[in-house]
């Protein structure tokens, strides 16, 4: 049976990236995408890329027209967009896979400290399941509501979580430092994003405060016996897709590389999107975004530097595709209970 679905702010990149991908789905039908701006264009006039591959068109939000067109609801709105959307669509029986930061949090206090605002509906928290298929492959297989997580944490949780798992580093100093391209900030143009402005920099941003650090320690303190403490910095870097996050790290003990293989392969041994990346060849030897852009892929790999005690986690991803809509997709695959990779299998380009 075909699922219909609904992208609810479908002009931005996420919502780009979205049909790109449920466009091909074989299990899927996209019935209808929104926009408040663009309603009644072609798909096509606002996302090139998809040109002579779809006819459809924006439409309004209408309730109505959503619950009876829709089974499933992508709600790829703003930060704030989506918390007072996301009840009414459960309230009518539809499932929904958002990607905002709306329902990521599981204590409410969270959303006061990190964004500022009271959430409205702490009882749909207690129901939403972090979007990480790795760590909650199970509860989002039962969720009505799956809240993605955000791009630059999607690479923090997935470097540090084999590590944190196995006990191996002191938890109250690690430090993500993140290169991240220009999408991540969306498709609403800013000074700071403006070409002249951006071009050719390395610039960094919420350099302490970050809100993707809340979502961090929550699922990271899942795992641990010890509470951690995240110290989180991006850069805005000349790329437009991706982002590498190095992570340093201090041991308790001393490790070695085998106590890291079995930590990564334990947890990510059969992991379809998860790739171990330590090579002794090529130019390619750890993560690099480039090669894995269009593609659903994280890449982690590791690094010992016996001389500072440090152990350096890099882990690679595309933010629009496992940062955000083929996560997204993934998690929509455990939810239809079909195979979690359908519609998400493609290789990255080389050389790009
Ligand atoms: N970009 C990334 O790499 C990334 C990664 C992970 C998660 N996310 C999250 O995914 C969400 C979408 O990100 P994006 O990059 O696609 O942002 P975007 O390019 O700014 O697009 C957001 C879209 O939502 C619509 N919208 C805005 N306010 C709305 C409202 N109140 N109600 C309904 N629709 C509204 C807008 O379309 P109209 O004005 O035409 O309605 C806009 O096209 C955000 O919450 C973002 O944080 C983004």
């Amino acid at each position: 049976m075909t699922t219909r679905i609904g992208i609810i702010g479908g002009t931005g990149y996420v919502g780009s990236e979205l049909l790109r991908l449920l466009l091909f789905h074989p299990d899927v039908e996209v019935t209808m995408v929104t926009s408040r701006q663009s309603a009644g264009e072609f798909v096509f006039n606002v996302h090139p890329n998809l040109r002579g591959l779809t006819q459809l068109k924006f439409v309004p939000q209408d309730m109505e027209q959503l619950q009876k067109n829709c089974d499933l609801i992508f709600t790829a709105t703003p930060h704030g967009g989506s918390v007072n959307l996301v009840p009414k669509f459960l309230e009518v029986g539809l499932k929904v896979i958002d990607m905002s930061a709306d329902f990521r949090f599981k204590n409410p206090v969270d959303y006061e400290t990190y964004y500022g605002w009271k959430h409205a509906y702490p009882d749909i928290l207690k129901e939403a399941a972090y979007g990480l298929p790795e760590l909650h492959r199970e509860e989002i297989k039962q969720a009505k509501l799956v809240a993605c997580p955000g791009c630059e944490a999607t690479a923090a949780i997935l470097g540090l979580a084999p590590i944190i798992k196995a006990g191996m580093i002191d938890s109250q100093h690690i430090v993500v430092d993140l290169k991240v391209g220009s999408s991540g900030g969306g498709s609403k143009p800013t000074i700071a994003s403006h070409h002249p402005e951006r071009f050719g920099g390395v610039r960094p941003y919420k350099v302490v405060g970050h809100r993707h650090i809340g979502e961090v320690e929550q699922e990271l303190n899942i795992l641990g016996a010890e509470q951690i403490k995240i110290s989180f910095t991006p850069h805005a870097v000349n790329m437009v897709r991706g982002i590498l996050a190095t992570i340093h790290t201090f041991p308790k003990q001393k490790v070695e590389n085998k106590d890291l293989w079995r930590a990564l392969r334990g947890m990510y041994g059969s992991e379809p999107f998860v790739r171990i990346v330590k090579y002794l060849k090529g130019p390619y030897q750890l993560p690099d975004p480039k090669i894995i852009t269009g593609t659903n892929y994280c890449d982690v790999g590791f690094e010992i530097d016996e001389h500072a005690n440090r152990l350096i986690i890099f882990s690679a991803i595309d933010n629009m595709v496992k940062g955000a809509a083929g996560q997204g997709v993934q998690c929509l695959n455990l939810m239809l209970g079909i195979d979690e990779t359908t519609g998400l299998k493609s290789t990255g380009f080389h050389p790009m």
